[in-house]
């Protein structure tokens, strides 16, 4: 099986949070990108998608955790530091990108390295956000039918 199989989407992956699937399903398109850049040895067009997947992943990281901090999630701390040791390892193929090595060899680790982290991520610790999240928005529906402002702006 290669690579681009393991990565495909599944709607296993849903966690059942439209905007956040959304967002992940983003970063499945561009392991696509990067395949197929890397099939048709596109050297500028697997650095864009290569920087451009780091950095989309790294900025929906951001997202989920200020939108944690707004439900008040209380593992927000734990999840920014999964986050955090993440945002180290990716931002290195950056660095070796700038420093002229090879950009298909590069691309094909940042695929796998986010792919893996990402697939495992959802499995796990996103699930554990996902009961508060729900929580939230059914409190919300209830402040609905009592008429005060709803607090989920996603
Ligand atoms: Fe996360």
């Amino acid at each position: 099986m290669s690579t681009r199989d393991d990565l495909k989407w599944s709607d296993d992956y849903l966690i059942g949070v439209d905007i956040i699937d959304k967002q992940h399903q983003r970063l499945f398109e561009y392991f696509d990108d990067i395949e197929d850049a890397i099939e048709r040895q596109l050297r500028d067009k697997v650095m864009e998608v290569c920087a451009g997947v780091v950095e989309y992943a790294i900025s929906h990281n951001v997202f989920e955790e200020s939108l944690l901090r707004d439900i008040g999630y209380p593992g927000v701390d734990q999840h920014h530091s999964a986050h955090e040791a993440f945002r180290t390892r990716v931002t290195r193929y950056l660095r070796e990108l700038e420093a002229g090595a090879d950009p298909f060899k590069v691309a094909q680790a940042v695929r796998v390295e986010i792919g893996l982290w990402l697939i495992n991520h959802i499995k796990q610790e996103d699930q554990y956000y996902v009961p508060y999240i729900k929580r939230y928005k059914r409190f919300d529906k209830w402040r609905r039918l009592f008429g005060l402002r709803p607090r989920w702006q996603y």
